[in-house]
């Protein structure tokens, strides 16, 4: 008799409805009286514990489409499914509640972090706005984030001109899942540090995943990051999706000859050392 142990933990995962869904989202920029489409028909969809990973050249889009994932921006036209419920459609406190199962990490950690605030300020932020914890509760869940960022507890009493790169971009992520999020969306998370402290980043964002049964949307220009990361992939150019699938398929046999010329691009593209 097979032992109940062994059972899959996720079982029929390939059926499960995805965690987020976009259908032919659009976005529509009227700047100077002439209009730019900056996001044209994209639909994606996430299942949970499984990373999406967007890429394309600078201008394509990605952001954009974060933003209107996240529901940042109003999309001109196309709707965001987050956990079958539509995002679309809610405004106040129904917002607000379904953005606590989202979070967003930015590109720079420098501008991410108010100057003036401690650590611990930032990182007790999420639950001073979102929630009623406070006191000696608050001051446990600000250590334990410290923790889950291997920073030490410290850490709590500095300011962000005292921290590194590398450790302010741990500080974003602590602060993006204090609240225990489901999906994060990550913006070229890596993109302000430098090559060293990008490979920790991804490492860690790797492990956190796990830890935490977190799904992502990770935005990246570094392809190499893009392939050790993603279990599938959008190819985007002028707003538009020209390619998806599983990553690896992607990349080594794209369909599309844009998708081909973006992998040729990167020279001798390596898989990256982590
Ligand atoms: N608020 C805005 N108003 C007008 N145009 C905008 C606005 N935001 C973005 N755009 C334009 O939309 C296009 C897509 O921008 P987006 O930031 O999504 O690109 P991206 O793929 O993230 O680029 P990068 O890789 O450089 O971050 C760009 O041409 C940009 O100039
Ligand atoms: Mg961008």
């Amino acid at each position: 008799m097979s032992s109940p142990a062994i059972m899959p933990l996720h079982k029929a995962e390939t059926h499960e409805a995805p965690l987020l869904s976009a259908t032919g989202l659009t976005k529509i920029f009227t700047t100077g009286g002439k209009e730019f489409r900056a996001v044209d028909d994209v639909s994606l969809d996430i299942r949970s514990g499984k990373v999406l990973g967007i890429v394309g050249e600078s201008g394509s889009g990605k952001s954009t489409v974060a933003r209107l994932v996240m529901r940042l921006i109003e999309p001109t036209s196309g709707t965001v499914l987050f956990d079958g419920e539509e995002l679309t459609s809610k405004s106040g406190e129904a917002l607000r509640l379904m953005r606590r199962h989202m979070q967003i990490v930015f590109q720079n950690p420098h501008s991410a972090l108010n100057p003036r605030d401690t650590i611990r300020d930032a990182i007790a932020e999420p639950f001073l706005v979102q929630t009623k914890i406070r006191g000696l509760e608050l001051e446990r869940r600000v250590d334990a984030l410290l923790d889950i960022v291997s920073l030490p507890k410290s850490f709590r009493y500095r300011y962000p001109h005292e921290l590194s790169g590398g450790q302010k971009q741990r500080i974003c992520i602590a602060r993006a899942v204090a609240l225990e999020p489901r999906l994060l969306v990550l913006d070229e998370p890596t993109s302000a540090l430098d090559v060293s402290v990008q490979a920790q980043i991804i490492t860690f964002l790797q492990e956190l995943r796990q830890r935490l049964n977190l799904t992502y949307l990770f935005i990246s220009h570094n392809l190499a990051v893009v392939r050790h990361l993603c279990d599938e992939v959008i190819v985007m150019n002028r707003g538009k999706v020209l390619e998806r699938g599983i990553t690896e398929t992607v990349f080594k046999v794209p369909e599309n000859a844009y998708t081909r010329q973006l992998i040729e691009s990167v020279p001798r593209l390596p898989r990256l050392e982590i």
